[in-house]
């Protein structure tokens, strides 16, 4: 039985905006998403029934029909029965590395992977904006976990524009393992609290769109300015994540205290990350906010960025 091992990297938002209501009841974003080298592997091997079957031994992670990888599965075999009829179904296994509910795509690129794996187990041979449409019927962060590196993401989060790479920067990222937050709360939450600051009109949202591209963040990666980068980092979820849970806020305010280039929560969190220039910096950092915290339930990890979404691991057969 064929079967191919992929290496599913997490995200990081550099900068998060929330600018209005979209017709299809999710909010117009513009973001600056980033690829870290954290990440989950997947073998996805082909199993000769018709079923795909999840593995996974995380105890947050779903192993049922709920799990997005699966319904990844499902949705290939929906569009392309023929190829389902022909190869049949898969046994999916998740090595958990990336943490769960955290705001950092962990799900989104589960999905993005099993997309890839069985487009290739079932030889689809398709585009890659083929692949990308059915990433954004599942998840608005699983077209840019697909391709990954540095892009900007505007629309729902699902129309990419790549960015230069942002090299020779490291990443600590700190959460809190017995907390997770639910997207959608952040998203209905800022809407309620913010809607009445939405862009509504269609011209002043054109306006603002032209804005973001020609934006601070996005003029500062073109010239690969790290340093002003790190200036314009920014997450309107913050707003509603930070009041809602007093113990992210004080980490996020710990990480300032320290000499870092700068700190943000990620997507809805509550993974707040700071980010530093090496990797000593980054053990450094690590080392100081553990001891001003000295909380048990805070986990870390030290990640770099890269320029790559989905990849095939070794250990393809
Ligand atoms: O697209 P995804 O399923 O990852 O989104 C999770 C939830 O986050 C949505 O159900 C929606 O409530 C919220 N969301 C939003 N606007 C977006 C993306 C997500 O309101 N652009």
């Amino acid at each position: 039985m064929r079967s191919y091992s992929l290496f599913a990297p997490a995200k990081i938002n550099l900068y998060l905006e929330i600018i209005g209501d979209r017709p299809d009841g999710y909010h117009e974003l513009s973001m600056v998403l980033q690829s870290i080298d954290l990440g989950d592997r997947l073998e996805i091997r082909a199993n000769g029934t018709e079923e795909f079957r999840i593995h996974c031994q995380h105890p947050e992670v779903p192993c049922d029909r709920t799990n997005l990888a699966y319904r990844a599965a499902e949705l290939l075999k929906t569009n392309y029965p023929e190829a389902f009829e022909q190869y049949g179904g898969a046994d999916i296994f998740i090595d958990k590395q990336i943490p769960v509910a955290a705001g950092l795509a962990g799900g989104s690129s589960n999905a993005a992977a099993v997309l890839v794996g069985l487009e290739m187990l079932w030889d689809l041979g398709l585009t890659q904006p083929e692949l990308q449409d059915l990433a954004s019927q599942l998840g608005s962060d699983i077209p840019f976990c697909i391709t990954g590196g540095t892009a900007l993401a505007t629309g729902r989060g699902n129309e990419l524009e790549p960015l230069p790479d942002l090299e020779g920067l490291y990443v600590i990222l700190a959460k809190y393992r017995s907390l997770g937050v639910s997207t959608a709360w952040a998203y209905q939450t800022y809407r309620q609290q913010f809607g009445s600051t939405y862009v509504r009109e269609s011209t002043d949202l054109a306006a603002r769109q032209q804005r973001v591209h020609s934006g601070p963040i996005v003029k500062a990666i073109a010239l690969r300015d790290e340093m002003k980068v790190v200036e314009c980092l920014h997450n309107d979820l913050e707003k509603v994540v930070l009041p809602e849970y007093p113990q992210v806020l004080k980490l996020r305010q710990t990480f300032e205290q320290f000499d870092v280039l700068g700190t943000l929560m990620s997507g809805s969190g509550p993974t707040v990350f700071a980010l530093t220039d090496s990797r000593e910096k980054a053990e450094q950092i690590r080392a100081q906010v553990q001891n001003t915290l000295g909380n048990p339930d805070l986990d870390f990890w030290i990640a770099q960025f890269i320029n790559t979404g989905i990849q095939l691991a070794p250990g393809v057969h």
